[in-house]
C-alpha cells in the first residue's frame, strides 16, 4: 500500500458507500452512512479497510448490534481468537468477551472488570502472533469518564530523535502476561493461562504488515528488553511510553451506546481513563482478530 497522507478526507460517496471523516490530526476517524446490523458490501468494506489502515482507529456511531452481527462484521478483517482470560469470556460465545461491571441483578459490582485495561498497552502482544484488531461495542457507557485513550505509535516513533531511534535498532523486547498482571494490580496469572502464554520476544519498532510503517510496539505487557538489565530496561520503555502518549499522539473516544469502534494493534496503544465503578455502569462486549507475528 502507498503512503498516505493521514490527515486527507476521502470523498463522501453519494452511491451510499460509507463516508469517512477523519479526526482533525488524521488520527481517528468515524465512519458515517453504514448499517453494521446488516452484511456489508465488498465495496464498503473496502473503503472501511482503507480507512482502518490510514487512520488507525474507526468510530460507527449508532449500530445496535447482537453478538452474532457484532462477530460477522469482525471476521471480515480475518479469523477470530478467544482469550486465555476465562473470567471475562461470554457464556455462550467463547470468541467474545464481555467487560461489564453490571451484576445480573442491575446493580455494579463495584469495580472495573480489568485493571490491564486502565494502562496502556496493544491487545495480546503476549502471544506469539498478536491481535490485528480489537473490535468493541458499548451496551452501558459510563456518564462520567470511561473514555478509551489511543496513541498514535507510527507517528509517535517518527517523531523520535534519530539518537533514539539508532539505539532501538535491534531491540527486542519480552512480554509476558504474568508479568502484566503484577504490573497493573490484577490478579496474579493462573497455571493455565501461564501455560497457554508463556513469555514471547518482539522487536521494539514493528513494521507495519500491510502499509510498511514503522511503529512502536511497547506496552503494559511488556517485561524487558532482552540483554538489558531491570533498571534500564524499565527506564529505556517509560521514556518512549512517556514521549508516545503526548497529547500531539493521543485520540480520546467519548462513548455513545451502541457505539462500535475498532483500532489496529498493529500501531496504536490504547487504555481505559478510570471511572466510579460503584456508581456508574458501564459494559463493552469485545471480538478479537487474529493477527500475525511481528517483525
Ligand atoms: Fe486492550
Amino acid at each position: 500500500m502507498p503512503e498516505l497522507a493521514a490527515n486527507t478526507a476521502l470523498p463522501a460517496n453519494a452511491a451510499g458507500l460509507p463516508t469517512i471523516t477523519p479526526d482533525e490530526n488524521g488520527f481517528g476517524a468515524e465512519i458515517g452512512n453504514i448499517d453494521l446490523t446488516q452484511p456489508i458490501s465488498d465495496a464498503a468494506f473496502e473503503i472501511i479497510h482503507e480507512a482502518f489502515l490510514r487512520h488507525k482507529v474507526l468510530v460507527f456511531r449508532g449500530q445496535p448490534l447482537d453478538d452474532a452481527a457484532h462477530q460477522a462484521f469482525a471476521q471480515r478483517f480475518g479469523p477470530l481468537e478467544g482469550h486465555i482470560n476465562v473470567s471475562t469470556r461470554h457464556a455462550k460465545l467463547p470468541q467474545v468477551q464481555v467487560f461489564s461491571n453490571v451484576k445480573a441483578d442491575g446493580t455494579t459490582t463495584g469495580v472495573h472488570p480489568e485493571k490491564g485495561t486502565l494502562v496502556w498497552h496493544t491487545d495480546k502482544s503476549y502471544v506469539a502472533e498478536p491481535s490485528l484488531t480489537t473490535i468493541l461495542r458499548s451496551p452501558a457507557i459510563a456518564k462520567k469518564g470511561g473514555d478509551t485513550l489511543f496513541a498514535d505509535m507510527a507517528r509517535a516513533y517518527g517523531d523520535l530523535p534519530q539518537a533514539t531511534k539508532d539505539r532501538l535498532e535491534g531491540l527486542m523486547c519480552v512480554h509476558d502476561w504474568k508479568r502484566s498482571r503484577e504490573k497493573s494490580n490484577e490478579r496474579p496469572a493462573t497455571e493455565d493461562e501461564m501455560r497457554a502464554a508463556p513469555p514471547v520476544v518482539h522487536p521494539m519498532v514493528r513494521t507495519h504488515p500491510e502499509t510498511g510503517a514503522k511503529a512502536l510496539y511497547i506496552g503494559n505487557h511488556t517485561a524487558c528488553i532482552v540483554g538489558w538489565s531491570w533498571a534500564d530496561s524499565d527506564s529505556f520503555i517509560a521514556e518512549l511510553e512517556t514521549h508516545a502518549t503526548q497529547p500531539q499522539y493521543i485520540y480520546r473516544h467519548k462513548w455513545q451506546v451502541d457505539d462500535v469502534m475498532m483500532w489496529d494493534n498493529r500501531a496504536t496503544l490504547h487504555c481505559v481513563e478510570p471511572y466510579d465503578a460503584a456508581n456508574e455502569k458501564r459494559a463493552v462486549h469485545r471480538v478479537v482478530v487474529k493477527g500475525d507475528r511481528p517483525y
